[in-house]
């Protein structure tokens, strides 16, 4: 990056600036990611001006014709940089004086950067809103076909991470699948929010040029325009929506990362990741190590930190724009990064993954797993509630005495513990029989899974 020629702004400077604030107050090195979205905002600006009769139709060719010609640039890499030029808006600016003369110098009229820079990074995060979609899709998808797989597959249900009750492993896939169609329609939420057009605020009162604001909108495809000036060049809060949205979804990552991680450990031995979504240890050649869950674990809290950033970087800002919002692009295209590539490793990882039926059905069985089961069964044959969890509780502390799980007890054993137990009974204590049994809307019957996954894929984009 070159730091030459003079300076676009300030004529009221009479000393140049110090060269390490030159350096240390320039975003150009992370805003140039922006170029396309700035390019356009001009473009529709200069469209405008030229409607209202503020440029000549001439003017206007020229603009664009030039604008055209910098994307090209920076399309093929030939664009050159300057630190001097401070950011992406100077530095395109400079260069289409460079390349039109006297012309170029007219773009800016009835425009500030605070009102170019808030368009274009709300036009940058909506451009991204579609691929982040699209991947977090694609992980659903994945998860409706592990779940359609593995409809039948029992595994323990866990609460206090103890065995709880008998599942299906497409049940527990599809509770993942819910907490991201809650995410994914936090994403419509805020992409209404960020599709809300600034451009013509200005520097923050407006202009006294006759712009037409409905126009720019309509032509940069915005859904609505930021309707008080001061608002709309210092408003963040759809960044912040974002990096909230980002937070929750990445926290839902880290919880399937951990479960994932436990999973395939040796103890459990539930899930194999696929060697691919794995890497090896440099010491111990046995290792197969969950990398890929670990570390979207790990990206989960530098997409906090980002969202909190901005929300720390916005408490103390008055009105209107303040150069502390030049700080809001790292935090942002970080989280958007970090996002796409978590939801594009997890549908891949998904896509991958095998189950290991056998250990899971045995862990389900050593755990007394159906021992709510045994109890129900007792309520329906008239014993109180809190006296079947008696019962049950004295047949399970039997079984862990004499090492045999509920279902593998004999009919007169479990009679000691209440004469109210028949020959019927094994059709519950089974595991099979425990997951049918809860079959209602919600429940972890594989019939009600099935519909779960059929009402999912009708649901889904
Ligand atoms: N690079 C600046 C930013 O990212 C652009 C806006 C500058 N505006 C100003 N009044 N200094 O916020």
């Amino acid at each position: 990056m070159t730091s030459p020629k003079k300076k676009l702004s300030s004529a009221r400077l009479t000393q140049p600036t110090n060269a390490f604030v030159e350096e240390f107050t320039a975003s150009v090195q992370f805003d140039q990611r922006m170029y396309q979205q700035d390019i356009e905002g001009s473009i529709a600006h200069a469209t405008m001006l030229s409607h209202v009769g503020v440029l000549t139709e001439d003017e206007l060719e020229k603009i664009v014709a030039g604008l055209e010609a910098i994307r090209s640039e920076i399309d093929k890499g030939e664009f050159e940089w300057s630190i001097a030029q401070e950011d992406v808006h100077m530095n395109i600016e400079a260069r289409l004086i460079t390349l039109i003369g006297e012309v170029g110098k007219k773009l800016h009229t009835g425009r500030s950067r605070n009102d170019q820079v808030a368009t274009d990074v709300r036009l940058y995060l909506r451009d991204m809103i579609e691929p982040i979609r699209s991947e977090l899709n694609r992980l659903q998808d994945a998860l409706l076909d592990v779940a359609e797989r593995e409809a039948d597959t029992i595994l323990p249900g866990f609460t206090h991470l103890q065995v709880a009750q008998p599942i299906t492993f497409g049940h527990h896939m599809m509770a993942w699948f819910e907490m991201l169609v809650r995410d994914a329609e936090r994403l419509d939420d805020c992409e209404k929010r960020v599709n809300s057009s600034p451009l013509g605020s200005a520097a923050l009162a407006g202009t006294t040029f006759p712009i037409d604001r409905e126009l720019t909108a309509k032509l940069l495809g915005f859904e609505r325009i930021c309707l008080n000036s001061l608002d709309a060049v210092s408003d963040r809060d759809f960044a912040i929506e974002f990096t909230s949205f980002a937070s929750i979804l990445m926290m839902h990552l880290s919880r399937f990362s951990e479960e994932l991680i436990i999973w395939s450990s040796a103890q459990f031995n539930f899930v194999d990741l696929g060697d691919s979504f794995c890497t090896g240890s440099s010491i111990m050649p046995q290792k197969k190590n969950p990398d890929v869950p670990e570390l979207i674990r790990g990206k989960t809290s530098r997409v906090y930190g980002n969202m909190f950033n901005l929300f720390t970087l916005m408490k103390n800002q008055p009105l209107a724009y303040n150069k502390d919002n030049q700080e809001d692009k790292e935090p942002l295209f970080d989280t958007i990064d970090t996002l796409l590539g978590s939801l594009r490793v997890y549908a891949d990882m998904m896509a991958a993954i095998t189950v290991k039926p056998e250990n899971m059905r045995n862990a389900a069985l050593s755990g007394y797993a159906t021992a709510t089961d045994l109890a129900d069964y007792l309520v329906r044959k008239g014993v109180a509630f809190r006296d079947a969890h008696e019962v049950v509780g004295l047949s399970v502390a039997y079984g862990i005495k004499h090492n045999k799980d509920l279902s593998e007890m004999s009919l007169q054993e479990l009679q000691v513990f209440s004469d109210q137990v028949g020959e019927d009974v094994f059709d519950v204590l089974t595991l099979e029989g425990s997951v049918a049994a809860r079959d209602h809307l919600g429940g972890t019957a594989p019939n009600q899974v099935r519909k779960a996954i059929a009402f999912a894929r009708s649901q889904q984009k």
